[in-house]
C-alpha cells in the first residue's frame, strides 16, 4: 500500500459531498483537513462543527482567488492532495443565472489547476456523470470512461470543461491528476433544493412531494459515503491521468422515489402533485462502475437503496435545525418557476 497522504486540502468541503468526505477522512485516516470553501447559499460552517479542531480547518474563501489558493496549495507540501468538489452544483440555478457556474466551475477550477502545477501538488478532481448527457429509458447502454462528453444544461456544461481543463493540464504540463464522475448522491446535510431532500422536508411540513413533468426521468442514486470511500481508493490507488467512473446501480424513476419516500413517511403513494418540467430535463443517467470495482477493488456499503432512503429519512427529521433555515426561501424560488 502507498503511504496515506498526511495533508489534504478539500474545496467545498463545507457542502454536501465535500463535508461528507471530511468526515470519512477523519474516520478512516489521520491525516489533517483544510477546507476552502466559500460559504455561499450552499456551504454552511454548522454542517463541520462537531468535527474535531485539531484534524479540520475551515478557511472562508474563494477558489478563484489566486493569491489565496496559492497560499493554501503551498501549504499542503509535498505529501499533500487537493480534493476538488467546489462547484455551483444546482441545475434549476443554473437555468435562472448561469453566471456563477461559469466562474466558479471554471475559471475556479482552472485557479487550481495553475496552483498545482506551480507547486507540484497532486490533484483529484471531482466531477459528475451528467458530462455524458443523457440516455433514453430503453437504452440498455450505460456510461462508461468513453463515452463521448454531451452536456445539456449550463451546470453540466461547465463541469465538462472544468474536467477537459484538467484533462490538458495532465497531458501539457504534466499536473498530477486523477478525475472521477460520480451519479446522483443522497444521504445527510444535502441541500434542500435538490430533489430526495426537497420531497422529505415537504412531506415532514405536511406539503405534497412534487415531480418535474410525469416524474418519469430516471437518476442512479448512490449513497454519500460511498462516493467518499471511492474517492479515497481513487486517491490511494488510482493511476494519474485516469477517469473513474463512479456508480452503486441504483437506478430509479423519481416517481419510484417519490412513492417509496411516501410509504416510508406513512403518506399514501399517490399523494404527489406533477408540476412543470425543467428546460432541456436530462431523461436517465445510469453509471458502469466496473473500471473502478476491478482496478481498485471498490464496492458500495449501501446495496439497499431503501434502507439508505429510510436512514437520510430520520436524519432529517432528527436535524430540522439544520435545514429549517433555507426552506422558505428555497420553496419561494420553486414556487416562481411554477415547481
Ligand atoms: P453543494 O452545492 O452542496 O456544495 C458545494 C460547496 O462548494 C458549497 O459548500 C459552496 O459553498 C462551495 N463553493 C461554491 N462556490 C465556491 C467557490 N467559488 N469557492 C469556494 N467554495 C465554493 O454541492 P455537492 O452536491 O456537494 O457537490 C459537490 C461536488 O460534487 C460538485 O463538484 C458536483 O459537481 C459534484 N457532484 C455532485 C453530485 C450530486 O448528486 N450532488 C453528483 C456527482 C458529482
Ligand atoms: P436534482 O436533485 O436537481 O439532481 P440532478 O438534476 O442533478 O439529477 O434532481 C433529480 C431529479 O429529480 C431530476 O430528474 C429532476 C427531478 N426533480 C423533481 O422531479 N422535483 C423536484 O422538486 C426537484 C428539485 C427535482
Amino acid at each position: 500500500m502507498p503511504p496515506q497522504p498526511a495533508q489534504f486540502l478539500v474545496t467545498g468541503g463545507a457542502g454536501f459531498i465535500g463535508s461528507n468526505f471530511v468526515r470519512h477522512l477523519v474516520e478512516h485516516t489521520d491525516a489533517h483537513v483544510t477546507v476552502l470553501d466559500k460559504l455561499t447559499y450552499a456551504g454552511d460552517r454548522t454542517t463541520l462543527a462537531d468535527l474535531p479542531p485539531g484534524r479540520v480547518e475551515l478557511v472562508e474563501g474563494d477558489i478563484a482567488d489566486a493569491a489565496l489558493v496559492d497560499r493554501l496549495v503551498a501549504d499542503l507540501g509535498d505529501d499533500g492532495v487537493l480534493v476538488h468538489y467546489a462547484a455551483e452544483s444546482h441545475n434549476d440555478n443554473s437555468l435562472s443565472d448561469p453566471s456563477p457556474f461559469v466562474q466558479t466551475n471554471l475559471v475556479g477550477t482552472y485557479t487550481l489547476l495553475e496552483a498545482a502545477r506551480r507547486h507540484g501538488t497532486r490533484l483529484h478532481h471531482i466531477s459528475t456523470d451528467e458530462v455524458y448527457g443523457d440516455l433514453e429509458l430503453d437504452d440498455p447502454a450505460r456510461f462508461t470512461e468513453s463515452t463521448p462528453y454531451n452536456p445539456s444544461s449550463p451546470y453540466s456544461s461547465t463541469k465538462a470543461g472544468s474536467d477537459l481543463l484538467v484533462r490538458a493540464w495532465v497531458r501539457s504540463f504534466g499536473v498530477r491528476a486523477t478525475i472521477s464522475n460520480c451519479s446522483n448522491n443522497y444521504g445527510p446535510w444535502q441541500h434542500v433544493e435538490k430533489f430526495i431532500p426537497r420531497q422529505i422536508t415537504n412531506l415532514v411540513d405536511g406539503v405534497r412531494p412534487r415531480l418535474y413533468g410525469a416524474g418519469a426521468n430516471v437518476r442512479d442514486w448512490i449513497h454519500a459515503d460511498d462516493h467518499s470511500s471511492a474517492v479515497l481508493a481513487i486517491i490511494e490507488r488510482g493511476r494519474i491521468g485516469e477517469t473513474y467512473l463512479i456508480g452503486a446501480d441504483g437506478e430509479h424513476s423519481n416517481l419510484d422515489v417519490v412513492r417509496l419516500l411516501l410509504r416510508l413517511m406513512g403518506r399514501d403513494e399517490d399523494d404527489y402533485d406533477l408540476v412543470t418540467d425543467r428546460a432541456g430535463h436530462d431523461m436517465r443517467y445510469a453509471i458502469d462502475s466496473t473500471k473502478l470495482r476491478r482496478e481498485l477493488g471498490w464496492e458500495p456499503r449501501y446495496t439497499s437503496f431503501e434502507e439508505g432512503l429510510a436512514s437520510t429519512v430520520a436524519w432529517y427529521r432528527e436535524h430540522e435545525d439544520w435545514w429549517r433555515p433555507h426552506k422558505e426561501q428555497t420553496e419561494a424560488k420553486y414556487a416562481k418557476a411554477g415547481q
